[in-house]
């Protein structure tokens, strides 16, 4: 095979990656890709002289990391301010028109995706930094990890890149992935992770990359950071458009919204789609979508004046286990049923949840009194998820630490919400 032949060969295989992982339509059966595969790993062997950055051989690294990089960032990453109801949605409009003296805006609308920031930064269209947002100011230099996540372009899908591109995107687990991961880990006698984006942070914290190679991390992209040689387009939207010709994944459920009416109504859509979707959204991000007006409107403290993030009803929540109950029901089976202290989760008061299974009560060692996580998706009832007894703080910071190194999670031991 001829050098060209392989460069022919890696454009080959990104192309079904491409297809695969941001398209979500494959355009061969797996085992064609793995053939290609192996042929490109042997000529790969034969030559290595002839190894390209953007080879999907070097997606993961053989070393281990020694420890993260402090990074700083070009341009700070921000924070968003929330809102939890229409009302201060509309305060939210009712500023933006009033400091651009107008009376209608148009907004960009995008899931808040549960997962974890990160910022990729690409010189002459070729991945060379992926760092975490860390506080905002900087963050540590996880590129051998990012580089395993095939959804991240290593080059971009263009022959006239920028001379600078910074994405900032969020990287997250889909709830399948993270169902598989657990249930392997359970299998193996290993500890479990509580929700999808304690597994996706736990997979990104990793020093070797071989481990983040193995876990199903999905990386998608929601704003240009910085651009060097290159004209940005008037228009967020556009923007994200612009990041999906050059090989990104973005969210298929961006749009844009007339004024305040039109970012309610873009929730009322987005709180009913919630439970259906493939992962976790805490919520929905409300950009104003001209980027002149965005400048105009510039930030104050760590959060920008033209987003605001609508936080849905939280999902989970903790109680505690005020007792238990058996029910006997007709045919005579007995249920456990634990008597919980009433909690707002979901949008409903649980106050009780049927324990199908001894054994599992038993796994997640649930006694009267101890602390529990419940979770609420969708209307299919509740699910004790964790016992937190042991946990010393309320902080929700605490509560993820101890999760992700329970040894009492289960995620199957699922009841009825009152
Ligand atoms: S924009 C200045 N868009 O939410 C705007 N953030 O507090 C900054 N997030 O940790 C962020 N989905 O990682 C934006 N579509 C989206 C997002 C999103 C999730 C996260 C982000 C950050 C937090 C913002």
């Amino acid at each position: 095979m001829t050098h060209q032949q392989m460069l022919d060969l890696i454009q080959l295989l990104n192309d079904y990656s491409y297809a695969y992982h941001v398209k979500d339509e494959p355009i061969v059966p797996d085992a064609v890709y793995d053939r290609d595969y192996r042929q490109l790993q042997a000529i790969e062997a034969k030559h290595p002289d002839w190894i390209q950055a953007d080879s999907p051989t070097q997606r993961v690294g053989e070393k281990p990391d020694s420890g993260f990089a402090n990074v700083a960032h070009t341009v700070p990453m921000l924070s968003l301010d929330n809102a939890f109801d229409n009302e201060s949605l509309s305060d939210f409009d009712q500023r933006v028109r009033k400091l651009l003296n107008t009376d209608h805006v148009t907004y960009c609308c995008e899931p808040k995706l549960d997962g974890l920031a990160i910022s990729l930064r690409y010189e002459d269209g070729r991945l060379v930094r992926g760092v975490t947002r860390g506080d905002g100011l900087s963050g540590e230099d996880i590129t051998s990890n990012i580089k395993t996540i095939y959804s991240v372009p290593l080059k971009l899908r263009t022959q006239t890149p920028p001379a600078v591109l910074e994405v900032r995107g969020e990287i997250y687990m889909p709830k399948d992935g993270f169902e598989k991961l657990n249930a392997l880990a359970i299998e193996q006698g290993e500890k479990t992770f509580v929700n999808p984006r304690n597994a996706a942070a736990g997979s990104l914290r990793q020093l070797d990359p071989k481990i983040t190679a193995t876990r199903p991390l999905v990386m998608c992209a929601y704003s240009i950071g910085y651009v060097e040689g290159w004209d940005q387009p008037k228009s967020h939207y556009e923007g994200l458009l612009q990041l999906s010709e050059w090989g990104f994944r973005t969210n298929d459920l961006m749009a844009t919204a007339e004024g305040a009416q039109g970012c309610i109504d873009y929730y009322e859509m987005l709180n009913e789609k919630r439970a259906s979707l493939s992962y976790d959204i805490d919520g929905i991000v409300y950009k104003v979508d001209q980027i002149a007006l965005q400048n105009q409107l510039g930030f104050i403290a760590r959060a920008p004046r033209w987003a605001i993030a609508r936080k849905f009803p939280a999902q989970e929540e903790m109680t505690r286990v005020l007792g238990v109950d058996f029910q006997v029901g007709r045919t005579g089976a007995i249920t456990p049923v634990a008597r919980l202290e009433p909690v707002f989760v979901g949008g409903v008061t649980v106050s009780n949840a049927t324990l199908h299974n001894k054994d599992e009560i038993a796994r997640l060692g649930v006694k009267v009194n101890d602390f529990v996580i419940v979770h609420r998706a969708g209307d299919v009832g509740v699910t004790l998820k964790a016992n937190v007894s042991n946990r010393k703080s309320v902080t929700d910071r605490l509560v993820e630490q101890h999760c992700s190194n329970s040894k009492y999670f289960v995620n199957a031991c699922s009841a009825f919400a009152s």
